[in-house]
């Protein structure tokens, strides 16, 4: 719980089914905000929708391939009409993808990754950011990672988009921070959520908590803290930022 007041805020979060996406969405619900939960997984976001308004939010779920810019103008274009405008965008979709070194990397994996994890976020910033402006401004925080400011060995992909989710962040922070729009990137350590765990077997789980100087992984929550946070007033001059919550991954 953050203990924010987001009453009469409403909140856009990709990605919002699953993980990190989903503690965001809870975090937003049970502050009061209303929510638009934006996925791939019909499923999924039906419990998140249900979860979020039992928490004391509004919810509604949007299916958007975010990778798809036609739906990502789609998909602000609705939420503006469920529920008036939005306040906060959290850009959380994203996938891990292939894990092969770059000299084996395939073409059409680079595409994948690439098209979700950079091309979304630039799809979803540029209808989020016309829209947010013309109601007065808000807060976006876009996902990037550890990997957005360090290698990381077989994740090429994931790696050149993560570190261009925070150059991205910068360049349109300076673009708009004189209208009220505040947009920071967030690059957490590994967190336990079906992304990271389908991937790893047990032994590969506790050797990258031991990347971590805290020795464990991370919470979806600890993560979803630190960007209620940042869309917070108490946050106010905070934009352009890129925002460890790692554990002390990047430290050592
Ligand atoms: P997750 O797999 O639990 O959730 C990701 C959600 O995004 C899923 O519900 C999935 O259906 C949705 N999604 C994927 N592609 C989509 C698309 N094209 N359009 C719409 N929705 C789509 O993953 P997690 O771990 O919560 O990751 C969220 C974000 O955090 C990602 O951007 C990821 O790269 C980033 N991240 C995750 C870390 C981790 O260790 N789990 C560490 C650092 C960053």
């Amino acid at each position: 719980m953050c203990g924010e007041d987001f009453a009469n805020h409403v909140a856009l979060v990709t990605g919002g089914a699953s993980g990190i996406g989903e503690a965001c969405v809870r975090n937003f619900a049970m502050a009061g905000a209303k929510v638009v939960v934006v996925d791939l997984n019909e499923a999924a976001s039906e419990r998140v929708v249900a979860m979020a308004k039992r928490a004391g939010g509004d919810a509604v779920f949007l299916p958007v391939d975010v990778s798809d810019p036609a739906a990502a103008e789609g998909m602000v274009a609705d939420a503006v009409s469920a529920f008036g405008r939005i306040d906060f965008a959290v850009n959380s979709a994203g996938i891990g993808g292939e894990l092969n070194q770059t000299g084996d990397y395939s073409i059409e994996g680079w595409q994948r990754v690439i098209d979700t994890n950079l091309n979304g976020i630039f799809y979803c910033l540029r209808y989020e950011i016309p829209a947010m402006l013309a109601t007065g401004g808000g807060a976006i925080v876009n996902m990037s990672s550890v990997l957005g400011s360090v290698g990381f060995r077989a994740a090429p992909a994931y790696v050149a988009a993560k570190h261009a989710v925070v150059g991205l962040t910068k360049a349109a922070a300076l673009e708009y921070a004189p209208q009220g729009l505040r947009i920071n990137a967030v690059g957490p350590g590994f967190i336990k959520t079906p992304l990271l765990m389908a991937s790893l077997d047990d032994a590969a789980q506790s050797a990258v908590a031991g990347m971590h100087a805290m020795g464990r992984l991370g919470e979806p929550d600890e993560v979803a803290d630190l960007v209620a946070f940042l869309c917070s007033a108490k946050a106010g001059f905070l934009t352009g930022g890129y925002y460890v919550v790692d554990g002390g991954y990047t430290a050592q």
